[in-house]
This record gives structure tokens, sequence and C-alpha cells, in this order.
């Protein structure tokens, strides 16, 4: 699919899920979000860019971490994404905090070499080139500096997965054609070292995505995520269509307490070399 007609897809659909996002994946993204935190060690001081940054899920943790003399750049493709994390950001008087609309893969007017940290958690899959979001993540960093990024794993090892088809078979273009494919066996570290960083680090995770009851897994599953913009041009009778196919793909997760989803996500940390920095292949002598 082109390229600007997904990140459209993606602008225009996490506008529409800004305000429910929170209520339907903060607890099913929060184990993968601390190891991606575990992993980023941020520390007082330094200057941090969030990509594809949502409501501030990561942001805030990192704005604690690196204290007011730090400095987090927070950047999202979708308007209401930024709003949401100014506004949370002003009442929670994070002032280190600075949030603007960008897509990863143009990181216009932030200069080279600035940056000590850079994070994306979940949000690679949404973008149409993924290495050219990496190349900038590359060029925005110090050397010596880090990237971490987390991606859901293989599509087999998340019981949700049937909403990309079931939406899909009802709009003329799909939602997110490559979803999976980062997060499948060792493609994100590849890609990263393709990119250029070294010294890479992957975590793969089991989580279960809880959900008390049929309302809390459709309202997370459609409204709260990448396929809202789709969802929001069905009428009646396809939305309930879509949520009796989506029910029966989830069935099998359905416990006495609501619907325990099981999901994998892979986290990566990868490194800028410094001058110096001994790289494999180079002559020791
Ligand atoms: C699942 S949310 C993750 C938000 C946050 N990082 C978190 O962990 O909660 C995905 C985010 O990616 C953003 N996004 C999608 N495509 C993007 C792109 N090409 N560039 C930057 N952000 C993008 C969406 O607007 C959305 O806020």
């Amino acid at each position: 699919m082109d390229a600007k007609v997904q990140r459209r897809i993606q602008r225009y659909g996490w506008d529409k899920a800004a305000d429910a996002y929170e209520a339907g994946w903060k607890n099913s993204l929060a184990d993968a979000q601390a190891e991606l935190l575990r992993m980023s060690d941020a520390g007082p001081g330094e200057r941090v860019l969030d990509l594809a940054c949502g409501t501030g899920l990561v942001t805030f943790p990192l704005a604690e971490a690196v204290g007011p003399a730090g400095r987090i750049l927070a950047t999202d493709i979708s308007e209401r994404m930024v709003d949401a994390i100014r506004r949370t950001a002003g009442e929670r008087g994070f002032t280190q905090v600075d949030a603007f609309r960008a897509g990863a893969e143009a990181l216009v007017g932030v200069p080279d070499a600035s940056i000590d940290l850079v994070t994306c958690a979940f949000g690679l899959m949404y973008v149409p080139d993924p290495d050219v979001a990496m190349a900038e993540a590359l060029r925005v960093l110090k050397p010596g500096g880090r990237a971490v990024f987390a991606v859901w794993g293989e599509r087999a090892k998340c019981g949700w997965a049937e909403i990309f088809p079931i939406v899909d078979a009802r709009v003329t273009s799909s939602v997110c054609p490559l979803f999976f494919r980062l997060g499948t066996g060792p493609v994100l570290a590849r890609e990263m070292e393709a990119a250029g960083f070294s010294a890479i680090e992957t975590r793969r995770l089991t989580a279960y995505l809880p959900y008390a009851d049929d309302r809390a897994a459709i309202d997370a599953a459609f409204i709260g995520g990448p396929v809202a913009l789709a969802y929001d041009r069905f009428d009646d009778q396809t939305r309930a269509a879509a949520h009796r196919e989506y029910l029966d793909s989830i069935a099998p997760f359905r416990t006495a307490e609501g619907y325990r989803i099981p999901g994998e996500f892979v986290v990566s940390r990868g490194h800028k070399d410094a001058p110096g920095d001994f790289q494999a292949g180079d002559d020791a002598a």
C-alpha cells in the first residue's frame, strides 16, 4: 500500500482512538512498557526522544527518570495524541516534556547527534518504512547513544490478531498490512542491525490481555486502536457483524472473569557507535 495512504490511515485513526486508548490498552501493555523502560535505563539530565508517544504511558516515566534537568521530546503522527500528552504534562507539571506532531520517518527540527536515548513503544508496526524511522533515530542520536523499540510479537501468539482480517474484509485498503512483521523471529534485531545499530539485545515477553467482558474487549479492539478510523465509517449492521466475528475469534480465551487473551511482545535495544568503538571485522592488530 502507498506509504502516504498508510500514514493518513494511522494519523486520523489514532485521532479517533486517542480518548479510548488508555482504557483499552494500558493494562495490556504495562509489562512490555516496563521492560522497555528497564532496558532504556534513562538517567537524570538525559535528552530523550519518545517516538509515537501516544498518550504518554512511556513518556511520563521517562520524564520522571530524567528529572527536571533532562528533556523529553515526545512526537506522534496524531494531533489528538499530541494534545493529550501536552495536557497531561501541563497538569502534572512536567516542564521537561515538549510534544509535537511528527511522523517517525521525518523528525524535522530535531538536530543531528542531539539525543541520548530514542524510545518507541508499539509505534514501529504502524510506520510504513521502519528502516527510514530507524535511520532517523540514528541520525538524531549522539555517538554512544541508544535506542529501545518495542513491538508486538508473532501473529500466532497474539490472540486478538483476527481484528485485522475482520476489518480489512469490510474496507477497501487494509488497515495495517505488515503489523506483525517486525515481531516475527529475529526481524526487529536484523532491521536494527541493517540500519546501523550495534550491540543489539532482544527480549521476548508473553502477556495476557485482561478484559472484563465482551464490551471491554470490543471497545479496545475497535475503538481504542489502529482500526478506529475504518470502524468509525461502518454502519450499525456492519459493526454488529464485525463484533460477532471478533468475539468468535477470541472465544477460546474466555474465562469466568471475562477474557485473558494471549499476546507476545519483542523489545530490542541497540547503540549508535561512538568514534573508536570496536567494529566486528576490524583488524585489531
Ligand atoms: C499503540 S500506540 C502507542 C503509544 C505509546 N507509545 C504507548 O506505548 O502507549 C501507537 C501510536 O503510534 C502512532 N503512530 C502511528 N504511525 C506513526 C508514524 N508513522 N509516526 C509516528 N507515530 C505514529 C499513533 O498515532 C499512536 O499514538
